[in-house]
């Protein structure tokens, strides 16, 4: 339900009266750079055309009271009161955004919101910090103040770690807040400094596939690949004392201290310096318009998470297989964090169906599951709808 006069008549239906704002905030899909984020390293994201939307009317009493039109549930809390619901997991966000927005001094007020979208949950799409930038945008216009979009991707990115407790990076929030339609975002998560590139407008389709195997043990897998992140940089601080995270350490550096290292951290710090180098060529190559190289690299990408960084699965390993088989695909990987979740593909246009079928049927006969796609657009960021 993303019209919006459906969605102010949900709101009229829950709260008796009309809504005064509607803001969306989208999901996204990382193109290439997967785990690099916390590596203060390149990432590549566009925000798409799946989002989640709010409804909202400011309330007077400091009282939040919220709707999912999606889960059909009620939640309510007092702003101001950290504690976290154990039955509500998706007011969770709302609420640890107004934790975080409080804790910072902004102005708020209560409000009676509808919460909607169409982001698919848990598949790896960023749905959470869609919903964490859409209860930002929102807690904005209800209390009538306004955050520069990179602060408020770092405020629910805080929201994300200290009240969910994922030690995420800064990507999803980032692309969900600041997201350009047509193009993706090369972000260089250490400055914050962005470059939209403009993503081929005609001959070729950005296609997700999902898995539909959600995402399991992602969180604690996630905290502990970051932390074998920081034990590299550690015991490679010895011998290079100017770095500060992989994002300071070249290939021929890592080479020439490999037996410093546990072989484990040796693969997940050598995933995350070769995949830094690959975002900054899949760039060039896109810029320059060499769709082979694009593919080349994201094939490349995703081997690597798969063999050294460890955190595909059978999934999809099998649905980036079934695709790479089909003549018109350039590349294909999984993204987003892994354990579940989507793979994305670059298609030429005149294969994108006979990529849905070939690709469905293949990943039905390998795992006995059902594949879902979208053939997704790159939307806006974060903005106010009404
Ligand atoms: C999740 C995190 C991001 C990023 C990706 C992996 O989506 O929220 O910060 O680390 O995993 O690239």
């Amino acid at each position: 339900m993303t019209d919006l006069s459906d969605l102010q008549a949900s709101f009229e239906h829950a709260f008796g009266s009309r809504p005064t704002f509607v803001v969306r905030a989208p999901g996204r899909v990382n193109l290439i750079g997967e785990h690099t984020d916390y590596n203060d390293g390149f990432v590549f994201p566009a925000a798409i055309d799946y989002d989640v939307r709010i409804a909202g009317r400011p309330r007077d009493d400091g009282e939040v009271r919220l709707w999912s039109a999606l889960f059909g549930r009620r939640a309510r809390f007092m702003l101001g009161s950290g504690r976290r619901s154990r039955r509500g997991g998706w007011s969770n966000y709302v609420r640890g955004v107004g934790v975080i927005l409080a804790s910072e001094g902004y102005p708020l007020r209560g409000m009676d919101a509808v919460v909607t979208g169409t982001v698919p949950l848990s598949s790896g799409l960023s749905s959470s910090a869609a919903l964490e930038v859409a209860s930002c945008l929102a807690y904005e216009v209800a209390g009538d103040f306004s955050i520069e979009p990179k602060r408020r991707a770092l405020l629910c990115q805080r929201a994300e770690r200290e009240y969910v407790g994922v030690q995420c990076g800064i990507m999803d929030q980032f692309i969900s807040s600041l997201g350009r339609a047509d193009h993706a975002l090369m972000i260089d998560t250490r400055s914050l400094d962005y470059r939209p590139v403009p993503l081929p407008s005609s001959g070729v389709s950005i296609v997700i596939g999902n898995t539909n195997k959600p995402r399991g043990l992602v969180d604690s897998a996630y905290n502990e690949r970051r932390a074998q992140c920081e034990e590299g940089v550690a015991l490679l601080q010895d011998a290079l004392p100017g770095i500060r995270a992989l994002r300071d350490v070249a290939p021929s550096d890592l080479e020439r201290h490999a037996a410093e290292l546990d072989p484990v951290v040796l693969r997940r710090c050598r995933h995350v310096v070769l995949e830094n180098e690959r975002v900054l060529d899949s760039v060039r190559a896109l810029e320059a318009g060499d769709l082979d190289r694009f593919g080349l690299l994201m094939n490349e990408s995703h081997d690597s998470l798969r063999d050294d960084y460890e955190v595909s699965c059978a999934e999809l390993d099998a649905m980036v297989e079934a695709a790479r088989g089909v003549e018109g695909v350039y590349g294909s990987r999984m993204t987003g964090a892994g354990f579940g979740g989507c793979t994305v593909s670059l298609v030429a246009d005149s294969a994108v169906e006979e990529f849905q079928s070939a690709v469905g049927a293949e990943y039905r006969r390998r795992t006995g599951r059902e594949a879902t796609f979208y053939v997704c657009r790159a939307s806006a960021g974060a903005e106010r709808l009404l």
